[in-house]
C-alpha cells in the first residue's frame, strides 16, 4: 500500500523468523494443565531479558510501544518489547487509501482523520518526526444541515467555523453557541491536565474516580442532550447542531451519546491531519521504539502460568502457531473484537461486553463539483453544500418522517498527484473531487448516480468505529490482573486517537511501575519539571 509500509512488512516478518526460531517450543496446553512451573527450554528463556508483548499496532499499542522505549531509554532498562497486529500495516483505525489504488494519487484518510492542538502527543509527534500537518478547515467551504427531507440550515464553514455566523445566530440566538463554547474551553482545560506531570506521574486504574477528579462526572453521566438542557442551552441547537457533530464523529445522537464525548465532537476548530496520513505518526512510534513488529500476526490466547503470560499467535500462512512468554502484557485493541482468549489467565476480571458503532465509509470520486440538487430536493438554482451533517430531529418529532439515509456527506477537494496538484483521474481525463460518506447502512451505486450524478471511483469499508457511549458511570477494568494491562478500555470515556496515546501511557506508567520499579520519566529532583503550556508529560518530562 505506503511504499514504506511495505519495506516496514518485509522487516517485520523477517524478524518474526529469527524470534520465534528460538529453541523453546513449549508443550502448550501440557505446560497449562499439568501445573508444572518450568516447561522445557524455559531456563534459556530465563537468561534472556524480560519481555513485553503488545496486542494491537494502532494509536494505543503504537503509542504504549514508545512510550516503553522512553522508560528504557530513562532507566537504562534491559527490555524486549514484541508487538502484534493482525493487519498488514501499522495504524489500525488510522489508516489511507489511494483514488484507484494508485499510488501516483494522494492518499485519503479512510478511518481517524483530524486531531487539534490540544492534542498533544499527536501534535508533538508530528513536531518531533518531521511530519508535515495540513489544516483540515482551509477552504472555503459550505456546510448544509440535512434531516431527512430539507436542509434546516445551510452556512458558512466546516464544523468548527460556524460558531457565531449570522445564520446560526438568526436560527438559534446568541447564547447557545457562546455557552457552548464556555462549556467546551472548559471541558478542555480539565483535558489538558491529563498531561502535566501530576497526572502523568500518578497512574490511574479506575476511569470513574478519573472522571470524579477531572469534574467529568455530570457530562459522562448524562446523554449530550440531558447535559446542555440542564445547562440551559437552547434545545434546538442542540438537536440540530450539536447532533451535526455528534453523528459526524460517533455516529450517534444527541439523545444516546454521553456529553463528554458529545463535547468532545465539538472540540474542532483548527484540525489538522498529517500530509500523507496520520499512520505515520504510529509508524514513528513503532520504528523509534525499536520494538520487534510482527504484521499479520494475530494473538489467539494470553494464559498465565507462574509469573510469566504465555501468547499464542498466528502469522497469516504460517503452518503452525507461535509460542512465547512474557513478563507483561498489554492488550491494545477493543477487547472483543480481538478474540483473545484469556481464560487461562488466573484472575482476570470479566471485561464487560461493549457494542461498536458499525460504520460504513463509502469513498468516491466524481466530477460533479457538488451534490445534486435534485437529490437534496432544492431548487436547480439553488447550490447544494459540499458538507452536509445531518440531524434526527424530524425523526424524533415525527417517527413516520424521512430519516437521513447517512451521518454525513464531505467533499474533500480534488483528486490529487502525489505533488499535491489535480490529477486528471476521471475515465475521460478529467478532473475530479472526492468525497467521504458515513452511513450505518451501505450506499449503492445507484445512491450515490442519485446523489452525484457520474462517479468514478468507490471504495468501501466498514468499521467497528468507535464504542456505542450511552451515559455511564462504571467503565471496563485498566489492569486486569498483575502484569496484564487493557488500553481500550478508555475507548468508552474518550475515543480518539489522542485520548488512546494517553491511555496508553498511563498503563505503560502503571506497568513501569509495578513490574521494573521503573517510570516514563525520570525524577532525579535535579532537572526541575517545567509548568508551563508547552510542557507535555513523557516528551518532557
Ligand atoms: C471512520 C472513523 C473515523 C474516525 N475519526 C476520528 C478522528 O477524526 N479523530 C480521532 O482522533 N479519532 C477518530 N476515530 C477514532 C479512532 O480511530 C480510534 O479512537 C483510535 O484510532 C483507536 O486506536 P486503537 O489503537 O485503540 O485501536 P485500533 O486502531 O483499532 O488498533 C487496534 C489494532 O489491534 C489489532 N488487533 C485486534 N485484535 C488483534 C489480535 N487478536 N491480534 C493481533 N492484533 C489484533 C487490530 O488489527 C488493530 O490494528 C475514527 C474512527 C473511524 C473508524
Ligand atoms: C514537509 O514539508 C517540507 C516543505 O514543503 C518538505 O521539504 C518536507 O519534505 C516535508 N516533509 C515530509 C515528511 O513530508
Ligand atoms: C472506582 O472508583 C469509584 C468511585 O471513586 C468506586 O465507587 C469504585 O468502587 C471503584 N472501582 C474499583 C474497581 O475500585
Ligand atoms: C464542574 O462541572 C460542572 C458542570 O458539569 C460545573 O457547573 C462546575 O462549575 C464545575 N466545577 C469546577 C470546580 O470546575
Ligand atoms: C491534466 O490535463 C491538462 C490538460 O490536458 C494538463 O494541462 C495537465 O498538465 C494535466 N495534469 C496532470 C497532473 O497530468
Ligand atoms: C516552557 O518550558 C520549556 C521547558 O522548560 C521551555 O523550553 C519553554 O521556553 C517554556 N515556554 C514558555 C512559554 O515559558
Amino acid at each position: 500500500m505506503h511504499f514504506t509500509t511495505t519495506l516496514f512488512v518485509a522487516y517485520g516478518l523477517l524478524e518474526a523468523a529469527a524470534a520465534f526460531s528460538l529453541p523453546f517450543r513449549l508443550p502448550w496446553a501440557h505446560a497449562l494443565a499439568s501445573g508444572e512451573q518450568a516447561p522445557l527450554g524455559l531456563p534459556l528463556d530465563e537468561a534472556a531479558p524480560p519481555r513485553i508483548a503488545i496486542v494491537g499496532a494502532g494509536a494505543a499499542g503504537s503509542s504504549a510501544a514508545f512510550w516503553i522505549s522512553k522508560a528504557k531509554e530513562r532507566y537504562g532498562l534491559d527490555v524486549e518489547v514484541d508487538l502484534f497486529d493482525s493487519n498488514e500495516y501499522i495504524g489500525g483505525r488510522s489508516t489511507t487509501v489511494h483514488p484507484y489504488d494508485d499510488p501516483e494519487l494522494y492518499p485519503i484518510e479512510l478511518g481517524a482523520s483530524i486531531f487539534v492542538e490540544v492534542n498533544k502527543n499527536m501534535w508533538r509527534a508530528t513536531e518531533e518526526f518531521g511530519l508535515n500537518r495540513s489544516d483540515w478547515d482551509e477552504g472555503e467551504d459550505t456546510m448544509g444541515l440535512w434531516d431527512g427531507s430539507k436542509f434546516v440550515i445551510t452556512t458558512d464553514g466546516k464544523l468548527g467555523g460556524w460558531w457565531n455566523t449570522i445564520k446560526v445566530i438568526w436560527r438559534y440566538g446568541y447564547q447557545a453557541p457562546m455557552k457552548t463554547k464556555k462549556l467546551v474551553s472548559s471541558m478542555v482545560a480539565d483535558f489538558v491536565k491529563l498531561y502535566t506531570p501530576e497526572a502523568g506521574s500518578e497512574p490511574f486504574t479506575n476511569l470513574t474516580a478519573l472522571a470524579t477528579e477531572l469534574n467529568w462526572t455530570d457530562a459522562i453521566g448524562q446523554s449530550t442532550m440531558e447535559y446542555f438542557d440542564a445547562q440551559g442551552i437552547y434545545p434546538p441547537w442542540t438537536a440540530e447542531m450539536i447532533e451535526a457533530a455528534t453523528r459526524v464523529n460517533y455516529g450517534q445522537n444527541v439523545d444516546a451519546i454521553h456529553a463528554l464525548e458529545g463535547m468532545c465532537s465539538l472540540a474542532a476548530t483548527g484540525a489538522s491531519q498529517v500530509f500523507g496520513g496520520n499512520w505515520q505518526i504510529f509508524e514513528q512510534f513503532v520504528k523509534r521504539s525499536k520494538a520487534h513488529l510482527f504484521l499479520k500476526t494475530t494473538v489467539k490466547s494470553i494464559a498465565k502460568d507462574g509469573d510469566k503470560y504465555f501468547l499464542r499467535a498466528h502469522t497469516h500462512g504460517a503452518a503452525e502457531m507461535m509460542e512465547r512468554s512474557y513478563r507483561a502484557v498489554i492488550i491494545a485493541a477493543p477487547f472483543h473484537s480481538s478474540s483473545i482468549d484469556l481464560s487461562l489467565t488466573s484472575s482476570a476480571p470479566e471485561i464487560p461486553p461493549q457494542p461498536y458503532v458499525h460504520l460504513h465509509v463509502t469513498l468516491l470520486s466524481t466530477p460533479s463539483p457538488r451534490p445534486r440538487t435534485r437529490f437534496f430536493k432544492v431548487k436547480d438554482s439553488d447550490t447544494v453544500p459540499t458538507t452536509v451533517l445531518t440531524t434526527w430531529e424530524a425523526v424524533r418529532a415525527d417517527p413516520d418522517a424521512p430519516a437521513p439515509d447517512f451521518n454525513s456527506l464531505s467533499y474533500h477537494g480534488k483528486i490529487l498527484t502525489r505533488d499535491g496538484v489535480p490529477a486528471n483521474s476521471s475515465d475521460d481525463g478529467g478532473e475530479e473531487w472526492s468525497v467521504k460518506i458515513f452511513s450505518t447502512q451501505r450506499l449503492e451505486d445507484s445512491w450515490l448516480r442519485r446523489a452525484f450524478g457520474k462517479i468514478g471511483w468507490v471504495y468501501r469499508k466498514e468499521w467497528d468505529a468507535y464504542p456505542v457511549l450511552p451515559p455511564t458511570t462504571s467503565f471496563p477494568p485498566i489492569k486486569l490482573e498483575k502484569g496484564l494491562y487493557y488500553v481500550n478500555a478508555f475507548e468508552p470515556f474518550i475515543s480518539t486517537m489522542e485520548t488512546e496515546t494517553i491511555a496508553a501511557r498511563n498503563v505503560v506508567e502503571l506497568l513501569m511501575r509495578e513490574e521494573f520499579d521503573a517510570s516514563i520519566c525520570k525524577s532525579d529532583g535535579a532537572t526541575p519539571r517545567a509548568d508551563n503550556d508547552t510542557f507535555v508529560y513523557g516528551w518532557d518530562c
